[in-house]
């Protein structure tokens, strides 16, 4: 028979020896598991007389107890070191220093396009899109600019390779396709059915051949549309002389409506702000000069029909401004050019804080 003293010290051993609780449990199945010694004892114990089970089992319970006790020591053991080599490693050290944080702004652009939105938002307009790259009947038939029309001269466009089913597609040169994109919607005609008005701005980017310190092939306008039953000349002007003061943020902004010519719009009339010097800088407010923000007019019938609406009964306004151009003369920038450069420094100088949602109440020029 195995000496008992001899198994208790080579089970006290090997549990003190074992460095990790896999290896801990190895030295429990050895000795408590099924197969374990001390097991194997206990299956002994029915051949024997009763006095000796008595003295024998008496002693292998005690040694199987200390036992027990001492791996679960062990294991608690263990456990507590390896939590403490745990939190060791991934200590967060809290008194280093953060890291720099860069913090981007806004383009002037994107803030003038917030600013436009956020005063035509109150004003009952909503924000419209359309495509980039537009096919010719939106950009020019529709607008009653057809084939062969010395209008189309009026704008120096990108002509791309036509689409696979011939359509002819250019991209585009004003917002003004976005009019007839949105006419032709079925909820909205839908909705002037059914009593509505149309009341759309269309910011968005724009392309003409064109380079020069206030000319970029790619630039920005902001279409705007009005249609319903009686919107008028008045309205337009109104609509605009609001926007205006709104926008530059002074009030009795000298503005000037000079007839002109759009093929989609009749009457036309372009619209200058005036302007004064002030420490050389050209301020707008003033009547030192003129100077062009806008084209307007009154939607001409034939772009109504264009767009499946009926001329008789409905009419409305439209007009079409450079984003570009009301950045520049409110934010003192006198180089287009550089808008698109990408240059962080002139972002840092000429950028806008980022969240700074502009409103009428808090100032839209934030
Ligand atoms: N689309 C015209 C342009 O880009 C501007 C405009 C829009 C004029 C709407 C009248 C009405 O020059």
């Amino acid at each position: 028979m195995t000496d008992l003293s001899t198994i208790r010290s080579e089970a006290l051993g090997a549990v003190q020896a074992a460095a990790d609780l896999a290896a801990l449990d190895a030295v429990r199945v050895g000795v408590l598991g099924k197969k374990g010694h001390v097991t194997g004892l206990m299956k002994t114990l029915g051949g024997m007389s009763p006095d000796e089970r008595k003295a024998f089992g008496a002693r292998l319970n005690e040694l199987k107890g200390e036992i027990e006790s001492v791996l679960e020591a062990r294991r608690t053991a263990l456990e507590t070191s390896a939590l403490d080599a745990r939190l060791a490693s991934e200590r967060v050290d809290v008194s280093l220093p953060t890291r720099p944080e860069g913090q981007g702004s806004l383009h002037p652009i994107g803030q003038v396009m917030d600013e436009v939105g956020a005063i035509f938002g109150e004003m009952g307009f909503t924000w419209a899109e359309g495509p980039d790259i537009e096919d010719d009947w939106h950009n020019f038939t529709a607008l009653n600019i057809p084939p062969d029309h010395p209008a189309r001269q009026m704008q120096d466009t990108f002509y791309l390779p036509p689409r696979a089913d011939g359509t002819p597609i250019v991209l585009r040169t004003h917002t003004s396709p976005v009019q007839a994109r949105t006419m032709l919607r079925p909820d909205v005609q839908k909705m002037l059915a059914d009593g509505g008005s149309l009341r759309i701005i269309v910011p968005g980017r724009t392309f003409r051949i064109d380079s020069d310190a206030t000319h970029t092939p790619m630039f920005h306008q902001v279409e705007g549309l009005v249609i319903d039953e009686t919107t008028h000349m008045g309205h337009l002007k109104g609509c605009l002389a609001e926007f205006v003061q709104a926008y530059f943020e002074i009030e009795h902004v000298p503005l000037r409506f000079r007839p002109s010519y759009f093929p989609f719009t009749e009457p036309s009339a372009e619209v200058d702000v005036g302007w004064s010097m002030e420490k050389g800088r050209r301020v707008v407010g003033g009547r030192q000069g003129w100077m062009e923000v806008l084209g307007s007019g009154m939607v001409h019938p034939r772009v109504i029909a264009n767009c499946g609406l009926d001329p008789d009964e409905w009419q409305g306004f439209a007009f079409g401004c450079g984003i570009d151009r009301l950045a520049m003369l409110k934010y003192g920038m006198d180089d287009l050019r550089a808008f698109f450069d990408g240059y962080v420094r002139w972002l840092k100088h000429y950028g806008f804080r980022a969240l700074d949602v502009p409103t009428l109440s808090g100032g839209v020029g934030a």
